[in-house]
């Protein structure tokens, strides 16, 4: 089996996962589950590990964590453009001061992915920015967890539309925001690390599915 066939297997195993958990649990915990469910048990206990992720306020304690979440001029241009490589605790202590929700995502006591909320408008729009997810922790649903966390804050806390902005040149980051419901709304010209000529997508949540 190939990756990437072994990648849709396992999105559908964790569609069939969330519908099926809740039954999986009692069965396992009441001692009730037949083998084929032991063996599924098994399956989510693997599953899941990926996706256990706790989202938490980010605090100063935090920053070195964060910055070390970039690991190349090229990759902070692209979640931070106005940052200079390395992405020190000054710069961050910086971003406190102008955003808002910073937020990091945690697996057991490790920073695997940051985000905050910037252009904070209640009642309007809230864009969704500085999206990072550790190196070793892509692929598995960590991305999507964030921008859904972060687009429930937008509306849960300030009844605001999630808006936010992704490079032409990002494939990974645009599929994932358009997979997650959000639509292009405006394009913004602008020039990379290498002064050539990019351009910046502006997009906004524009379809009722982020559960
Ligand atoms: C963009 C980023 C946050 C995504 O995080 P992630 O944890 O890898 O994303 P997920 O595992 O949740 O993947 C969600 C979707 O992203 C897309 N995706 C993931 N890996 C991909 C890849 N290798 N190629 C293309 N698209 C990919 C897919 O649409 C995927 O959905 P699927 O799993 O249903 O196919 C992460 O890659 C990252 O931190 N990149 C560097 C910084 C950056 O570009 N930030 C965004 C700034 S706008």
């Amino acid at each position: 089996m190939g990756p990437a066939a072994l990648k849709t297997l396992t999105q559908n195993c964790r569609g069939w996962l969330r519908a099926e958990c809740p039954k999986l649990i009692y069965q396992v915990e009441k001692r009730q589950a037949g083998i084929r469910d032991r063996i599924a048990w098994c399956l989510v206990t693997f599953l899941l590990q990926g996706v256990n992720v706790q989202f938490l306020p980010a605090t100063e304690n935090h920053y070195g964590a964060i910055g070390n979440l970039v690991d190349s001029p090229e990759e902070l241009y692209l979640v931070c453009p106005t940052g200079h490589y390395p992405w020190d605790e000054e710069q961050l202590q910086a971003i406190a001061t102008q955003r808002q929700e910073l937020t990091v995502g945690q697996i057991d006591s490790t920073i695997v992915a940051f985000s905050n909320l910037y252009d904070v408008v209640p009642q309007q729009s809230a864009f969704i920015g500085n999206v990072v997810v550790a190196k070793a922790h892509r692929g598995k649903g960590l991305g999507k967890c964030l921008i859904q966390h972060m687009a429930q804050v937008c509306q849960t806390k300030y009844q605001a539309w999630p808006h936010l902005s992704v490079f032409n040149n990002n494939t990974r980051a645009l599929l994932l925001y358009t997979e997650l419901g959000f639509r292009p709304y405006g394009v913004e010209s602008k020039l990379d690390l290498n002064q050539d000529r990019v351009a910046l997508i502006h997009m906004k949540y524009g379809a009722n599915r982020l559960g």
